[in-house]
């Protein structure tokens, strides 16, 4: 049995002020959910804040990037033992917005999902096509190659104990989600991309949905059975919209 995990991507917003206004009111209204695990993923800067501010709840921390050095003379640049240090969780990893501002690849990519495994925390590893690809029918082939770029290098078992966030690029920030049907028929594939390795762990990986997800399509979307849980952006910048996504999927 899978457990869903809905996880807040705050993105490049925030402040101190909203660190704890929303985590504050984001402990009272889970504060008795179990069914779900709880993550949010505010910018590198309010990570320490977030994590002192949720202690004690269980509400868990991710940060939205990492890079592929440990160490060394990579200005500007956080490792994956500095977050596990500091008691993330998760790291998000191949977003479609480092994609296509920081031309990351999907081999870059692949080598962050290694480093975050390394150093024993948990990839949300964003997968998903451009609108362009959606409409010459490439969904399936897109979303196996950079799939591919992980299991080429580590192999299914990788996938133990790590989140994928099947994000089509044209729902993200457009208010036009998938239908539940259009995710389910992805989500599945992508299941069943990974069981051609390992069934095992294809049976548990999560796979989350992400893209213009709210209070009022959640439920919906959850209701789907290769769909646990989803990757939140816009909805996840209030504590009441958040809440109501998160009890959907618990
Ligand atoms: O990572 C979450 C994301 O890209 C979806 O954003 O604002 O469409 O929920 P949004």
């Amino acid at each position: 049995m899978r457990h869903p995990l809905v996880m807040g991507n705050w993105k490049l917003n925030g402040s101190r002020h909203m660190v704890n206004e929303l985590i504050d009111g984001l402990r009272k209204e889970v504060s008795s959910v179990d069914g779900c695990d709880i993550a949010i993923a505010p910018p590198f800067i309010y990570l320490d804040q977030a994590k002192h501010q949720a202690s004690g709840s269980h509400i868990m921390l991710g940060a939205q990037n990492v890079d592929i050095n440990l160490s060394g003379a990579f200005t500007g640049e956080t490792s994956a033992n500095m977050l596990k240090d500091i008691g993330m969780k998760y790291v998000i990893i191949g977003h479609s917005e480092r994609r296509t501002y920081h031309k990351e690849s999907d081999e870059v990519i692949a080598e962050k999902f290694a480093v975050v495994k390394e150093a024993g925390l948990i990839p949300v590893l964003c997968i998903g096509e451009t609108e362009a690809e959606n409409e010459a029918g490439q969904t399936e082939a897109v979303c196996a190659k950079q799939l591919d770029a992980v299991l080429k290098t580590m192999g299914a078992p990788a996938f133990g104990n790590s989140v994928i966030a099947y994000e089509p690029v044209w729902a993200i920030g457009t208010g036009k989600s998938a239908t539940p049907a259009q995710a389910q028929a992805v989500h599945k594939f992508i299941r069943d991309h990974i069981a051609k390795h390992d069934a095992k762990v294809a049976a548990q990986v999560i796979i989350q949905y992400g893209g213009s997800v709210n209070a009022s399509n959640a439920a919906e979307l959850f209701s789907q059975p290769d769909i646990d849980g989803a990757l939140v952006g816009g909805a996840s910048l209030k504590a009441d919209a958040f809440a109501v996504i998160v009890k959907a999927a618990a």
